[in-house]
């Protein structure tokens, strides 16, 4: 019995190898981000790594004032805010947010369908909160891929993170919205400013720290945003000078190869089992949208071996493909070491029956969960140093959010100890958990349009 447990542990272990990242690995990851990087700022278009201007091009003073309405869509929930701003940076701003989800159908409904919704929770909020829309700036965190040609102008590139929504890709998401506004009887709502949630996250930063110059989502999708010469960014017009916010898109690296030679059977199924097929390969490698889905694959291998969960009802793992959530594996890694309650009791959720499951399939899925969430920690770091490389970036601030980061024990940890070993000598960086980006970034940039509009 004890030789059969411990060869059944070394072979869950050597199907887990799979899931290393050698340091050389690794590097190379880190110089080929950095070259999509450059690339997407020099030949707009060619890159997976889009880099998309967004217009944002003053960082807050810190002074702004008064109340704004905030839109966050694109995570784990849609959500509107009013937020209101001190004008101090000493000063938290006041935040009332209520969260409105977005059914599956409305996912992958029409547009129209999708932004009335938008309208009809911000009518409803509004009315709860008895706050007179007339006059009221907004900001709208819209976190998908979006071709901007000022801050009120974005037209969607493409969808991510599950949404397919009709008619929306290649229109201009501030026109949809104002139009479901105004079915709405929401005229008097100013749409300020259209950003990605990347950005909110820096500008939230920014508020207190100056240095901070760039904003990294590692939640259901993963991305950064950083502060960039306009020079250096080919798709704007020669004349423009000063600074301006890069939203990189880096979460589509790879969708020209450049991480074949690290991926898994496990990536590709994943892949191929998704709404986008083919695209956001690393984004895909990272993410909370995914990482639940990765560690179902990798168990399944191991049902599929005759490694796991003998004699124990495991069908819902295999027929439902988000049996497997990314939160389950927060859950099993928060159990201290060489305990298994939490495990067993993400695994009642994951198999839908509470029948107890040995100490061998706790180690198993315990395992499997590290080795994926470190993976993604491994390959996320390769993908920051290549940024911060390429930015030349000595002593760098990073504004950090997202739902991954702010749950998972160890995952800034493990990536800033990583980012720490590929940068080497003469580098040092500061990881800073935004607060509330999404919201509070939306109503800066609602503040500091509806300034410059006066
Ligand atoms: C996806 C989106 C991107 C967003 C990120 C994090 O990668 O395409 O715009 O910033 O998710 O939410």
């Amino acid at each position: 019995m004890q030789s059969t447990d411990s060869s059944i542990r070394a072979g869950i272990k050597e199907i887990c190898s799979d899931l290393h990242i050698s340091n050389e690995q690794a590097h190379l990851v880190r110089k080929s981000m950095s070259l999509a990087l450059e690339q997407g700022l020099n030949h707009p278009g060619s890159s997976s790594v889009k880099c998309l201007p967004t217009f944002v091009r003053n960082m807050p003073s810190g002074q702004e004032k008064g109340k704004y309405l905030a839109l966050d869509l694109g995570g784990t929930n849609f959500r509107v805010l009013v937020v209101e701003l001190f004008g101090s940076p000493q000063k938290q701003p006041l935040i009332t947010v209520r969260k409105y989800p977005i059914p599956v159908e409305v996912r992958s409904g029409s547009g129209e369908q999708l932004f009335d919704h938008i309208a009809s929770s911000i009518m409803n909020f509004l009315s709860e909160i008895h706050l007179n829309p007339d006059n009221l700036a907004l900001g709208f965190t819209f976190s998908f891929p979006c071709e901007q040609s000022k801050l009120t102008s974005a037209k969607l590139t493409q969808w991510t993170k599950g949404f397919s929504c009709s008619g929306v890709v290649g229109e201009d998401i501030c026109t949809l919205l104002r139009a479901s506004l105004d079915k709405q009887g929401l005229e008097g709502i100013r749409i300020c400013a259209l950003l990605n949630d990347t950005t909110g996250c820096l500008l939230s930063c920014s508020l207190r720290e100056s240095r901070c110059q760039v904003g990294l989502i590692v939640g259901t999708g993963c991305n950064a945003c950083y502060v960039e010469n306009c020079q250096n960014i080919k798709a704007l017009p020669d004349e423009l000078e000063g600074d301006m916010v890069v939203n990189t898109e880096w979460g589509a690296f790879g969708e020209l190869g450049e991480l074949d030679f690290i991926r898994t059977k496990w990536d590709r199924v994943v892949d191929q089992e998704s709404i986008n097929p083919g695209k956001q390969i690393f984004e895909k490698m990272i993410s909370g949208m995914y990482l639940g889905a990765l560690v179902r694959q990798v168990l399944l291998e191991l049902v599929s071996q005759g490694s796991l969960f003998q004699g124990v009802n495991h069908q819902r793992l295999i027929c439902c493909q988000d049996a497997f959530e990314t939160r389950h594996i927060c859950e099993v890694e928060n159990d201290p070491l060489g305990e298994n309650d939490r495990c067993r009791m993400a695994m009642t959720e994951v198999l839908g029956h509470s029948q107890i499951i040995s100490p061998t399939d706790c180690y198993a899925i315990r395992l499997v969960c590290e080795e994926v969430s470190r993976r993604a920690c491994m390959v996320l770091a390769a993908g920051v140093a290549g940024l911060l490389r390429r930015l030349h970036l000595k002593d760098a601030v990073i504004a950090v959010d997202g739902t991954l980061i702010r749950c998972h024990p160890l995952f800034t940890l493990i990536m800033s100890k990583k980012i720490t070993q590929l940068m080497g000598e003469g580098y040092k960086f500061e990881l800073r958990l935004a607060r509330d980006g999404s919201g509070l970034g939306a109503a800066i940039m609602a503040a500091v349009q509806a300034k410059s509009n006066e």
